[in-house]
């Protein structure tokens, strides 16, 4: 007997029949109806719980079950060598013991598929038999910790490194009730779980070439003899303007957190020659670009006895030779996440010099292209305006390659920015800005006389008090002298072609942000 869809409705008498009917009481067909339906809607209920007690039982005799299975390591069998995944490949045929989070857990028939995770590889493990069978293993899920034992077994068809850990024991560190995150979730979500993002193959991947990409620009400076210095970034000076800086009690006093290093570095070319740093620069922009963080990885070099054409040849040689470290040292990983990469490594290694354009020619620029001041507006640049994120990168779009962007008027710089020996109304300065990004690099020789860089702090309407001890370094032996900062961060949103800076970062400071 086919059973009533439960949405049907019970069939209802209509208003006249009720009236008619109603001195006489409901008819004997209508009762019976009613009470045939009733008894349709009770068995209904009781199928469903019937249903619903069997797979408990069901559920509970699972779990009886395997809790009754337990497993151990067989002693006869050669002892299992500890080792991380990226070396597995060297224990083909033999025995080993490796420790690593669940990637992914796939169940088949009486075999479970461990895509397992060390931070150094990846590597499929196999279990079979009673190993699937225990309590543990079916309540295995993602992100669970375990340590597997077994022997290493070739097989071409193996996504990871061609080898399969095919397990005869396995043991439960850490359960774990899957990711509760994907990479579909908005961007807040994914900020706020940012820890729990980290584990996925993509931010995996990013931060890994991060950390490369941070050991090739201290193999570059090594490789050139600068030393490098860790300076303080609880300040009480500003470096790029009162605007962006965030202010903070230091017990009684006032300070800051540091906008960049760049005048502590000054200090120790009498001491250590060229020297450079990576550190934490922090900046109170109140703007959500793609570009800007509120705190950043800044890499600042400075280098003495240089002359301005010596700058842009550092600047220059400074992204041609990372860039080429990083290939070198990752090129694989780099193409996994951006597969145009090979086109930058292209650019900045055979197209050298690097374009360069002053300020007014990209001014210019601009005007003819029809990148405007204020789309909105259609406003045109003039002389003295500050080419902004939007623009600069229609501009780098359009260009196509990195330019250094050279000679900026004396009132858009700050007070330490050395003037154009011939115009004293420019200044030695250089941006490197590069395609998708727009300015990776700021630069600038500095002001290497004692009275000019007085009349910069009033330029600029600095107290030069606070800064006794680098105004000290024109007194005390002074030199031509310049330098540069370069935002990690956006380096790597170029060479990975990400979405922002976010994606560069650890755990990103932005306005309205301080977590996790
Ligand atoms: O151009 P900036 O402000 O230059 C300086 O701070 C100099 N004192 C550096 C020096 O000469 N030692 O900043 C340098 C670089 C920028 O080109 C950019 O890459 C990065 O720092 N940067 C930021 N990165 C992320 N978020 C922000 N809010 C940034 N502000 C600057």
């Amino acid at each position: 007997m086919s059973e009533q869809p439960a949405s049907e409705p019970v069939v209802q008498p209509t208003v006249e029949q009720t009236t008619a009917e109603e001195a006489k009481g409901p008819s004997k067909s209508l009762l019976k109806k009613q009470a045939k339906e009733e008894a349709r809607l009770k068995k209904k209920e009781e199928n469903l719980r019937k249903k619903e007690e069997a797979e408990r039982e069901a559920k509970e005799k699972k779990y009886r079950d395997a809790a009754a299975v337990t497993i151990e390591e067989d002693k006869s069998l050669p002892t299992a060598e500890r080792t991380k995944i990226f070396k597995l490949r060297d224990f083909i045929g033999k025995r080993v013991k490796v420790y690593g989070w669940c990637h992914t857990v796939r169940r088949q028939a009486t075999l479970a598929f461990l895509i397992l995770r060390d931070g150094t590889g990846f590597v499929q493990a196999i279990l079979s038999g009673r190993l699937t069978q225990t309590l543990n293993a079916i309540n295995l899920k993602d992100e669970s910790t375990v340590c597997v034992y077994g022997t290493i077994v070739e097989d071409e068809r193996a996504a990871h490194m061609g080898i399969e850990l095919q397990a005869d024991y396995w043991e439960l560190m850490g359960e774990s009730p899957g990711l509760p995150i994907n990479q579909d979730a908005n961007v807040d979500t994914q900020l706020d779980e940012r820890h729990l993002v980290h584990r996925g193959q993509k931010a995996s991947a990013h931060m890994k070439v991060r950390s490369i990409v941070t050991q090739c620009f201290r193999d570059h400076f090594f490789s050139k003899h600068y030393h490098e210095v860790c300076p303080p970034t609880l300040v009480q000076t500003q470096v790029e303007g009162g605007s962006t800086l965030f202010q903070l009690k230091f017990f009684d006093e006032d300070a800051f957190l540091t906008q960049s290093s760049q005048l502590y570095l000054e200090t120790m070319l009498p001491s250590l020659g060229d020297v450079f740093c990576i550190a934490q620069s922090y900046r109170a922009e109140k703007s959500l670009t793609q570009r800007h963080l509120a705190e950043y990885t800044h890499i600042e070099a400075e280098r003495a006895f240089i002359d301005f054409e010596d700058l842009l040849q550092t600047v220059e040689e400074l992204i041609a030779d990372v860039t080429q470290r990083v290939f070198d040292k990752c090129g694989d990983l780099i193409r996994l996440c951006n597969p145009e990469a090979d086109k930058i490594l292209e650019v900045v290694t055979k197209n050298r010099p690097f374009k360069r354009m002053t300020y007014a020619e990209c001014i210019k620029f601009c005007n003819e292209h029809n990148i405007y001041k204020d789309p909105k507006t259609e406003e045109h640049f003039k002389h003295g305006d500050d080419i902004t994120d939007a623009p600069e990168r229609q501009m780098l779009q359009i260009i196509g390659v990195p330019v250094l962007m050279i000679k900026f008027p004396l009132e858009m710089k700050a007070f330490y920015a050395k003037k154009c020996a011939d115009d004293l109304e420019l200044t030695e300065t250089v941006d490197v800005l590069v395609p998708g990004v727009g300015e990776i690099i700021g630069s600038s020789m500095r002001v290497d006389n004692y009275q000019e860089l007085l009349e910069g702090f009033e330029r600029e309407g600095i107290d030069p008090k606070s800064y006794y001890w680098y105004i000290d370094q024109r007194k005390f032996g002074t030199t031509s002298h310049g330098g540069y900062g370069l935002g990690l961060e956006r380096y790597l949103m170029w060479l990975l072609k990400l979405p922002s800076v976010k994606q560069a970062c650890l755990y990103p400071r932005l306005m309205y942000r301080c977590k996790p």
